[in-house]
């Protein structure tokens, strides 16, 4: 059986920098399934689908082979045949992907990919639902979180840093109404598992969390 470590949690709270972090130490391979989310978003904008339309994106997701690919220790996601990662962390794709990740079509088809790569290999996986839906046997569960305050900021700085033009209030906004989004939606909505523990890095440095996971681990 391979090893499997589920983390859960809302946009921004460092799950992604934290899982790679682990996933370093522990070599394990990382999971970012907000990447497939973020591909199948992608698809749907580049074919001008609404993001209200549900029958049309349930119909046009049949149309989008997502696959993972691992390149120098880094997942690259192919859509259709093309390697789309450089087009995925955008706010638009983002904010697309918490709209068309709503419908059960597309999340059949990504929990697939998903439990089957998690199921060929030890890992540490990331997402929304992972502890919940994709990973219940998971051999280890965190919800990460973080206040909307420090997970705007950590973002803006993220783009800051990249050279990009941002509002500080308005991505808290942008988080906040993804974070409502998330957590009410019918299908697998973002929620801590029962048996995941709460791990809040509001207050934490990146190793303070990555060393208190890995602890988790070993008990
Ligand atoms: O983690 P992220 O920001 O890359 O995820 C983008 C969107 O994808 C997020 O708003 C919700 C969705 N998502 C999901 O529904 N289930 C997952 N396991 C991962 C992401």
């Amino acid at each position: 059986m391979a090893y499997n470590i589920a983390i859960d949690g809302p946009a921004g709270a460092g799950k992604s920098t934290i899982a790679k972090l682990i996933a370093k130490k522990m070599n394990l391979i990382y999971v970012d399934t907000g990447a497939m989310y973020r591909a199948m978003a992608l698809y749907m904008l580049r074919q001008g689908v609404s993001p209200e339309d549900a029958a049309t994106i349930n119909e046009t997701c049949q149309q989008a082979d997502i696959s993972i690919a691992y390149e120098e220790g880094v997942q690259v996601v192919y859509l259709n045949g093309e390697n789309v990662n450089a087009y995925l962390r955008t706010e638009e794709v983002g904010n697309m992907a918490s709209k068309t990740s709503v419908q059960p079509g597309v999340r059949k088809k990504l929990v697939e990919l998903q439990q089957k790569l998690a199921s060929e290999k030890d890992c540490i996986m990331d997402g929304r639902d992972i502890g919940t839906c994709v990973l219940p046997e998971a051999n280890v569960k965190v919800y990460l979180t973080a206040s909307s305050q420090v997970r705007a900021k950590r973002r803006y700085d993220e783009l800051t840093a990249k050279g990009e033009k941002c509002d500080l209030e308005q991505i808290r906004l942008d988080i906040e109404e993804r974070d409502y989004r998330d957590m009410n939606r019918e299908h697998s909505p973002l929620r801590q598992a029962k048996d995941a523990v709460l791990v809040d890095s509001s207050a934490m440095t990146i190793e303070e969390v990555a060393d208190a996971i890995i602890g988790l681990c070993k008990k």
